[in-house]
């Protein structure tokens, strides 16, 4: 095909086709006397695919590292694109809110504006704070076989099994539904999941962790995201579960992240939460204390070097916004918090 008739084929200009083969997106055959463009089959699937790409926001440089990278299949691209797309939504939404609330509070004072600027900053960098100093891509490979294993001295995956299973348990799922496991890794939870007609998203920052979860359960839909801007639109899930996952959040982006699930769960939704956690601050502190009686120091180390939950705090907080809640101590260390909207 001739320029001319690509772009009408594309619902595209002449200009913008020769626009992308001098960004070198496009190398279409030239005639050599007189040096009309031809375009193949396999020129007009490439272009009509960099047409998409910036149809939904992708720029033309990204595009080009895209279509040369061989290592990188579109739909992890997009999925990259998705849930990068959905980080700057949450921001936007905040940014709106902060506006509405300025203009609804009335009171426009310096101070009040000050105020809710503040917060809004706030937010904001608690939501980027966040880094996977654990490498979780890293111990994708070998993380079932890792947790199988005795910890010396201290074993963080003691009732792991028991926890996953009394999520199965509790958490009633029923033909058509969809249920979010949040922080998937290599699929543990999230599988028990995958009977009847029931659709399961797993959600994890981890590229590795869902590589291998896809491999080991190619029924699940894999999503790269974070837990603090799933990468699903509002009342879009029927149950979310999660399990050793949120322990890598602070206790302020915990709440963020109940947030967050609230926002993608439907009415009469359920979530269950399975992790590190103490009943409240006054266990964490017995047990802490009867670690340091038992010269368990190491125990004591890993506990304060991440952010075992607070039982009482996620309760509260579920509680405070509608769910009836049901819990679990398993052990010193292993919780569960089962919520329920009606
Ligand atoms: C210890 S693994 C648990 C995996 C699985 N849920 C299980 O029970 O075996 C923790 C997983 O949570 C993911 N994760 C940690 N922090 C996260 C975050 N902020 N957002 C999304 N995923 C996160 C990690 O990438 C990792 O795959």
């Amino acid at each position: 095909m001739k320029i001319n008739e690509a772009a009408k084929f594309l619902s595209t200009t002449p200009k913008t086709l020769r626009f992308y083969e001098s960004k070198g997106l496009i190398t279409p055959e030239k005639d050599e006397n007189n040096q009309y463009r031809y375009y193949t089959e396999h020129d007009l699937y490439r272009i009509s695919t960099i047409l998409a790409l910036r149809e939904i926001g992708v720029s033309v440089e990204e595009i080009k590292t895209l279509l040369n990278n061989p290592n990188l299949s579109m739909n992890q691209y997009l999925d990259i694109q998705r849930s990068a797309l959905f980080e700057q939504w949450i921001e936007m939404r905040d940014m709106i809110e902060t506006i509405d609330q300025m203009i609804e509070s009335g009171n426009n004072s310096i101070e009040n504006i000050h105020q809710l600027a503040n917060h809004l900053k706030n937010l904001k960098e608690i939501r980027s704070k966040w880094q996977d100093r654990w490498n979780f891509d890293d111990q994708a490979l070998d993380y079932d076989e890792n947790i199988k294993k005795e910890g010396h001295i201290f074993n963080v995956h003691e009732g792991y099994d028991e926890a996953l299973a009394t999520v199965e348990e509790l958490v009633n799922v029923e033909a058509g539904d969809i249920v979010l496991d949040i922080g998937i890794g290599t699929g543990n939870l999230g599988s028990r999941f995958l009977k009847g007609e029931v659709h399961v998203i797993g959600v994890d920052q981890s590229e590795r962790m869902l590589k291998v979860c896809k491999e080991k359960h190619p029924k699940i839909e894999t999503r790269k995201g974070h837990f603090l801007a799933l990468p699903l639109l509002d009342h879009s899930v029927d149950s979310i579960v999660s399990s050793y996952a949120l322990h890598h959040l602070p206790d302020e982006e915990k709440v963020l992240a109940l947030m967050e699930m609230t926002r993608v769960l439907k009415n009469n939704g359920q979530i269950c939460i399975a992790d590190l956690m103490f009943e409240d601050q006054s266990h964490r502190k017995k047990v802490i204390e009867s670690y340091q009686q038992a010269g368990k120091h190491i125990a004591i180390e890993v506990i304060e070097d991440e952010y075992f939950a607070d039982k009482a705090l996620l309760v509260n907080w579920l509680r405070e916004n509608g769910f009836q809640i049901e819990t679990i101590q398993f052990n010193d260390i292993l919780g569960l918090v089962y919520a329920r909207n009606y």
